[in-house]
């Protein structure tokens, strides 16, 4: 059965959503599921923006037919190339044969690389084109690394509808609610969009700027994602958003610790750290175990908060391994500009905490408190003084 919505008069939601998909990229757990929006536009010519992931093709393809009613697919516009929307290219080009594929020629590249047969069928665009489909006049926008290379958004100059691929996305499935203002997304729906952004698109902060700076010289009405609700009011507000993680800026003055405990001595000592932070006033805290958390849960909370603390055992005389891990996850996605401070812990030899010091100099503008904490097997009444100076030092570098 088809399960479609109407965006404006002649625009269709026509994706779908998987609630049975465990890890998203095979990596980030989504136990919210997740949608693969895709949008039909019916002017004089037909216009399909991005197909949707293979699991939802046979839902896609009523969703399409429900709305074509028998008609031509005249162009499908593919914004982003990546198989979470292009798996359905070739089923589209089977069904529709004289579809015309509009696209940058690094897309085209890739639909070659992934077997796609799109010989004879590709009208290739740049940033700056324009193309009208009757009285829709649509403007393509480079968007590389926003998340692949190939990336373009496209802007229906007609209506305001920003087809925006991957930018302003969010994991998580829509229950019948498509519009953000069907939702409450500011309780329900930020913590998952902060974490697809900032693991999907994290690592590519400049680029998300350079889009930014675009989509604010023109007059965006309505933002269309890939993924996740459709934007038709308050776009300031996702647009901060994505200013500020794509500068890498913390959204809150607040401290999260994230401790690897064996046997609950290092994390012993970071409820104790927790404790005097709260006692001295800073209550906006958060502690995670690295062992139970997933990393994009931490990624994600990452990025949230001003401060970070790593309290991590010695294991094998190195880092603990899920927290050398998510330190690793950290950079790799090009975090910056955060504070951290450091626990180590150690039976015979704690080395931890330099260890964790030399991952965190190797990243941008991160600033390392001096006095860390060095513990052997567990917190005692000589290690008070120094975990008291540490907490002071974490609220004296909040100020
Ligand atoms: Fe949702 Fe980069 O694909």
């Amino acid at each position: 059965m088809y399960c479609v919505r109407n965006i404006t008069e002649d625009l269709y939601w026509v994706g779908g959503n998987d609630r049975r998909l465990a890890l998203f990229e095979n990596i980030h757990p989504i136990p919210r599921g997740v949608s693969y929006n895709s949008y039909l536009l019916m002017d004089e010519k037909t216009v399909l923006f991005d197909t949707v992931d293979w699991s939802i093709c046979r839902q896609f393809i009523e969703n399409i037919q429900s709305i074509l009613k028998g008609k031509h697919l005249d162009y499908m516009v593919i914004n982003h190339m990546e198989p979470d929307h292009a798996a359905c290219i070739e089923e589209i080009i089977l069904r529709y044969p004289d579809v015309k594929i509009v696209c940058t020629q690094k897309a085209a590249l890739f639909m070659h690389q992934f077997g796609f047969a799109i010989d004879g069928k590709i009208e290739e665009v740049k940033e700056g084109d324009t193309m009208s489909f009757g009285k829709h006049l649509v403007a393509f926008v480079a968007a590389p690394m926003v998340h692949w290379p190939e990336a373009m958004v496209t802007f229906d100059t007609y209506n305001g509808v920003l087809f925006a691929a991957d930018a302003f996305g969010s994991f998580g499935s829509l229950d019948g609610k498509l519009f953000n203002d069907e939702m409450n997304f500011d309780r329900d729906w930020i913590d998952d969009a902060r974490r697809y952004y900032t693991n999907i698109v994290g690592k590519y902060g400049p680029h998300v700027q350079d889009l930014l700076r675009k989509a604010g010289t023109i007059d965006i009405k309505i933002i269309c994602p890939l993924h996740g609700p459709v934007w038709r009011n308050d776009l300031g507000y996702l647009l901060e958003k994505y200013d500020k993680w794509s500068r890498y800026e913390p959204e809150e003055n607040g401290v999260m610790i994230v401790y690897g405990t064996m046997y609950g001595n290092t994390e012993a000592a970071a409820s104790d750290l927790a404790t005097r932070l709260v006692e001295k006033g800073m209550t906006n805290v958060v502690m995670y175990d690295v062992s139970k958390t997933h990393v994009s849960y931490l990624i994600s909370e990452t990025f949230k908060y001003s401060h970070v603390v790593l309290a991590s055992v010695t294991y094998n005389l190195k880092i603990y391994p899920p927290m050398h891990a998510y330190i690793t996850d950290m950079k790799s996605l090009n975090l910056q500009k955060r504070t951290f401070a450091l626990i180590e812990n150690g039976s015979w030899a704690p080395q931890s905490g330099k260890l964790m010091r030399e991952l965190l100099d190797e990243m941008k503008e991160m600033t390392i408190l001096e006095n860390e904490v060095s513990l052997n097997s567990t917190m005692k009444e000589d290690d008070v003084d120094l975990m008291e100076s540490l907490a002071d030092s974490i609220i004296e570098s909040m100020k």
